[in-house]
């Protein structure tokens, strides 16, 4: 049974043109799922890639999509289609229709909706990351926020066209729903959690232009980052060398050696949860070299001596007086992947760890999808193949039910 967090509310969508206007289909069936009443609006583009029809059988009411239709202006008209809302979500909207709010522009029966709309709106922007990047984008964008229209992602991922990736993936239909949640009926189950979260590599000097790094992307722990902050979290992420873009509303540490991170990650306690999702470089270069260290013909090659990096989760989840009431870890193993995430429970001093088989046959270390095997000292709960984006809401849920917060539906 699935609680109706949205008993009754009523939901205008105004579907974009785009390949992402697919996920509106589970959108709208996990939104009516929840007891939310739908109205759908759709673009005439995203009418080239979902029918009518099929959206109005998931809505159960007709679909909308012509501004001069004489029918709907008597009856029903864009006026009114925007009164009668509780919220109006954009999934996905394009960087055309975006444009088109930013500047108050209506050709259209959407853009007419929007410019008519006096109650929040929600947009699940999607479009080619070349396109979000765009400085006329990036505009936009801050004009509608500072609008205060919402947004959810994009998100880092692989985009429809072969071999594009980067940012500007629509959100996961679960992420669009938990945005939606979050600001119709205020469910925010981590709110006045404080939140300490490392992410990424870290990158350790050879010389001055060399270092030893390793395959991290950073894209969990910048997805948990985010899923935290929109569940209400006071989040501070501590982030080795990434390029990603820094998650809305959280506080963004940028580091580049492991010693540097336990440095940033110290000075962000007290907090109540940790979790540390960086791939720290185990070992450092003993002696950085001051200069460039050269090819000097005699065909010997250095030989570099390591010394151990300090060990960022076990400091913290061992800390005396410090250590968050919840402290998360990774593990990312190529081998015994349970012993190792159990044994590291103890080692670290953490509550959960998060184990994943980082074998490169997988493709998780700096792909979009995750594995991931939940192992505390209750037992161990597998979770299925997701996105990074889901497992990072699931972990979230998870998170705020351990420390006795509602959560909202997973
Ligand atoms: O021991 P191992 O590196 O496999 O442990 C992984 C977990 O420990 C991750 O949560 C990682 O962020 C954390 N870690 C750390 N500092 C280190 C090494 C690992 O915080 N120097």
């Amino acid at each position: 049974m699935i609680a109706q967090t949205l008993d009754a509310k009523r939901i205008l969508l105004v579907i974009g043109g785009g390949i992402a206007a697919y996920k509106c289909l589970d959108l709208i069936r996990r939104l009516r799922e929840r007891g939310a009443r739908v109205r759908v609006v759709m673009t005439k583009a995203a009418t080239e890639f979902v029918t009518p029809l099929s959206v109005g059988a998931l809505s159960n009411d007709r679909v909308f999509t012509e501004l001069f239709d004489l029918d709907d202006e008597r009856e029903i008209g864009h006026i009114r289609l925007a009164r009668d809302a509780d919220l109006i979500v954009v999934a996905p909207a394009s960087a055309d229709l975006l444009a088109k709010m930013a500047t108050g522009l209506a050709p259209d029966l959407a853009t007419a909706v929007l410019l008519a709309a006096a109650v929040p709106v929600l947009v699940a922007p999607a479009m080619n990351p070349k396109m979000w990047e765009n400085p006329a984008t990036r505009r936009n964008v801050a004009l509608l926020r500072a609008d205060g229209v919402g947004f959810v992602g994009p998100n880092a991922g692989e985009m429809a066209e072969r071999g594009e990736a980067g940012v500007g993936r629509m959100a996961e239909p679960m992420e669009i729903l938990a945005a939606i949640e979050a600001r119709l009926t205020g469910a925010r189950p981590l709110a006045g959690i404080r939140m300490l979260i490392t992410a990424g590599p870290t990158h350790e000097p050879i010389d001055p232009v060399r270092y030893i790094a390793n395959r991290s992307s950073g894209k969990q722990g910048y997805a948990i980052a985010a899923a935290a902050a929109r569940a209400g979290a006071a989040v501070t992420l501590v982030s080795g060398p990434v390029t990603l873009p820094d998650p809305a509303g959280v506080a963004v540490v940028r580091v580049e050696t492991a010693r540097e991170m336990l440095a940033a990650a110290l000075a962000a306690l007290p907090a109540d949860v940790a979790v540390m999702a960086a791939a720290v470089a185990d070992w450092r270069v003993r002696a950085e070299a001051g200069e460039k260290i050269k090819k000097d013909g005699s065909g010997v090659v250095p030989s570099l001596a390591f010394v151990e990096n300090p060990d960022i989760l076990a400091t913290i989840g061992h800390h005396a007086s410090l250590r968050p009431g919840l402290v998360v870890g990774f593990a990312a193993e190529t081998q015994d992947l349970i012993a190792n995430a159990t044994r590291k429970l103890e080692k670290k001093g953490a509550d959960f760890i998060v184990a994943n088989d980082v074998s490169p046959e997988t493709g998780i270390m700096g792909g979009d999808r995750n594995t991931v095997r939940i192992v505390s000292r209750d037992g161990v709960e597998d979770w299925p193949d997701m996105g990074k984006d889901a497992v990072a809401e699931r972990l979230v849920t998870a998170i705020a039910q351990r420390l006795g917060r509602a959560a909202h539906g997973a």
